[in-house]
């Protein structure tokens, strides 16, 4: 079984995402986490994150230990890889490593779930299941302000919030795979639901396609 979750910057997709694979024994790949290691070889080498050149070097030899660098996470990071991600010849070279992962789950899991922006819509158009998770903007902001605050940052709301509608816009409006919730996805709004009452909704969906009654 194949769970597709897409949506944009912190709208709750990786808690969903990891709570469902825990739940039914899935592996889990986060697939933004494959554009930041590519957004952050570009910065680590010096280079610009929106050339493509850079940036085609980089996701053609995906440098698999940056996935557990600590500065994977970093705003700049997040950044970065949302300009790599506007590069077609980068999505071409990170498709194959999805769809295999997708196909052939490491340690024979029974299902995978992966989640990004276009794992409905392109990565995976046949998943069993697919989940738009999304929320306001204010509201990611502030999500992302807290995260950053518990991490000893101090960060500004106002920049955080610039940096979300930014992301959004660069994610939403590129021309190749565009953040889009794909027509048979569920959505899910997290603005005012709890992760506990998102994740028990996504469950019951899963849980329904895998018997169906
Ligand atoms: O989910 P995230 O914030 O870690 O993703 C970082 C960037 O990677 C995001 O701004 C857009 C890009 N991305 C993408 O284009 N397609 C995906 N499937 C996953 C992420």
């Amino acid at each position: 079984m194949i769970i597709a979750i897409d949506g944009p910057a912190a709208a709750g997709k990786g808690t969903l995402a990891r709570r469902l694979a825990d739940e039914f024994g899935f592996a889990y790949l986060d697939t933004g986490a494959l554009y930041r290691a590519v957004g952050l070889s570009v910065l680590r080498a010096g280079g610009n994150p929106a050339d493509a050149g850079a940036a085609e070097v980089a996701s053609a030899t995906l440098d698999l230990a940056l996935l557990s660098d600590p500065d994977l996470r970093a705003e700049d990071t997040g950044n970065a890889a949302s300009k790599v991600a506007a590069l077609p010849v980068v999505r071409s070279n990170l498709l194959d490593f999805q769809r295999n992962f997708a196909a052939s789950p490491p340690g024979g899991a029974a299902g995978t779930v992966l989640d990004g922006r276009d794992i409905g819509t392109v990565v995976c158009p046949d998943a069993d299941v697919k989940f738009f998770v999304t929320a306001s903007a204010e509201v990611r902001a502030k999500r992302r302000f807290r995260e950053l605050e518990e991490r000893g940052i101090e960060p500004d709301f106002r920049v955080i919030l610039a940096d979300v509608r930014e992301r959004d816009e660069r994610d939403m409006n590129r021309k190749d795979a565009p953040l889009r919730p794909a027509e048979d996805a569920l959505l899910l709004d997290t603005s005012n639901l709890d992760i506990d009452a998102v994740f028990l909704r996504a469950a019951a969906l899963v849980r329904e396609s895998l018997s169906p009654q």
